[in-house]
């Protein structure tokens, strides 16, 4: 009798983990409220602002303006910064394709720079040899909800006069040595889509600390338009990508929570990662010493083959999610092997790109746990430990009928 879920055995667990998202008569009530304003827009309503502010302030930046979604607010902010055609852009290959295509939509080309195996994030000692006259900025990607290497990346944007954007979709409420995220470069964006740690089912912000900025990024975000100018006087090429008000009430209301659900992920993600240490064949990533809070949009671990008899990524997540456990296999292609980034990059320096570190976490290694995962309880949190004990134990039940279906 089979012992694994996968082939035919009872599952460690059949109850499902917390669900996403999480509401209450919080947005209820100010959802009822907006309807029944009839401001429902930007252009009548004081949502947008008011959540401007309250996430702007909390994230220690000056400017919030938010817009339809993170990638929008990508591409907005490389615009507001003057990047375009001809210019370079230093990027992560391990990172939604937002952070690469934004720069391929202003019309400037991404140059990926391989990840530190350790905490995932862009490699800041990979930077400098990236650089050439054409570069104009690094999209930083806090990736998981690890802020990256913030000193190593603005000194080097400073050596070299770069500007720096923080892709930031992931990392709402991180913190660089005690300073929140997203405004530690010169810009920085956050994503409100459905899965994300506070959200309105989509949406996006752009955060700085510089007014000129942030008052071109509201002019790309309103269709072009000036805060002082008439409404029918449009100063630069734009569309039309405002947040409803109905985006920003639920967003209001999800800030509430923002702290409370944090801790809760902060302390369930410590216990997992004391627990994951003890297995042999897993690894947990190692953030950099200036980390000072993870938001966790997901938790990510490396998964060592070698230690389960050689069973591949692929198979280790689908036996887990056999045994009742949610393991995502993540990003399974580096950026540049994606076709909507490697058949717009017609650059001598892309046809035999291969950075190791990512290669090897997207194809072998690298697992998540999304951020509801980590809102179980501590006996949630146990049947993960199990679940991979018990695929470790009886790894050869799948490897013979892996031999068979051969
Ligand atoms: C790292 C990263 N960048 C950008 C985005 C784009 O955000 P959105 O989905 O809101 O367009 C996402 C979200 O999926 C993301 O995870």
């Amino acid at each position: 009798m089979a012992k694994l879920a996968i082939c035919g055995g009872k599952p460690i667990r059949e109850k499902p983990y917390p669900s996403w998202p999480i509401f209450d008569e919080r947005e209820e009530k100010i959802l009822i409220e907006i309807l029944r304003s009839g401001k429902w827009g930007r252009i009548n309503g004081k949502k947008n602002e008011e959540f401007e502010n309250k996430f702007a302030n909390y994230h220690s930046a000056k400017y919030g303006i938010t817009c339809v979604n993170g990638t929008v607010a990508l591409e907005l902010s490389l615009r507001a910064l003057g990047i375009g055609a001809g210019d370079e852009v230093i990027v992560p290959p391990y990172t939604f394709i937002a952070t690469a295509s934004s720069v391929l939509m202003v019309g400037a080309k991404p140059i990926f720079v391989d990840i530190d195996p350790k905490t995932y994030n862009i490699d800041p000692n990979k930077i400098e040899s990236a650089i050439t006259s054409k570069t104009k900025a690094i999209i930083p990607v806090h990736i998981g909800g690890c802020p990256a290497n913030m000193d190593k990346i603005l000194e080097i944007a400073k050596k070299y006069s770069l500007k720096v954007l923080e892709d930031a979709a992931q990392a709402h409420g991180a913190e660089w040595r005690g300073r929140k995220v997203g405004a530690l470069g010169d810009m920085g964006i956050f994503s409100f889509q459905s899965s994300k740690n506070i959200n309105a089912g989509e949406g996006g912000i752009i955060l700085t600390n510089n007014e000129e900025l942030a008052e071109r990024a509201w002019s790309l975000m309103n269709v072009g338009r000036s805060k002082k100018g008439e409404w029918y006087m449009h100063y630069i090429l734009s569309g039309n990508y405002r947040m409803t008000e109905f985006q920003a009430g639920i967003l209001l209301a999800q800030m509430e929570r923002i702290e409370e659900l944090m801790r809760k992920r902060e302390e369930n993600a410590r216990y997992l990662t004391e627990n994951l240490k003890k297995i042999e064949g897993i690894e947990v990533l190692n953030p950099d010493e200036g980390v000072t809070r993870h938001a966790y949009h997901l938790y990510i671990f490396k998964y060592k083959s070698s230690h389960f008899k050689g069973l591949p990524k692929m198979e280790f997540v689908k036996a887990m999610n056999a045994e009742g456990i949610p393991l995502k296999p993540g990003y399974t292609l580096p950026l540049y092997r994606i076709p909507a980034i490697a058949d717009n990059l017609k650059d001598d320096r892309y046809k035999d790109l291969y950075l190791p570190e990512t290669e090897r976490a997207c194809r072998e290694e690298g697992v998540w746990l999304s951020q509801n995962v980590l809102l179980g309880t501590k006996e949630d949190m146990d049947d993960i430990i199990l679940a991979i004990k018990k695929i470790q134990e009886n790894v050869d039940e799948i490897l013979e009928r892996l031999e068979v279906k051969k």
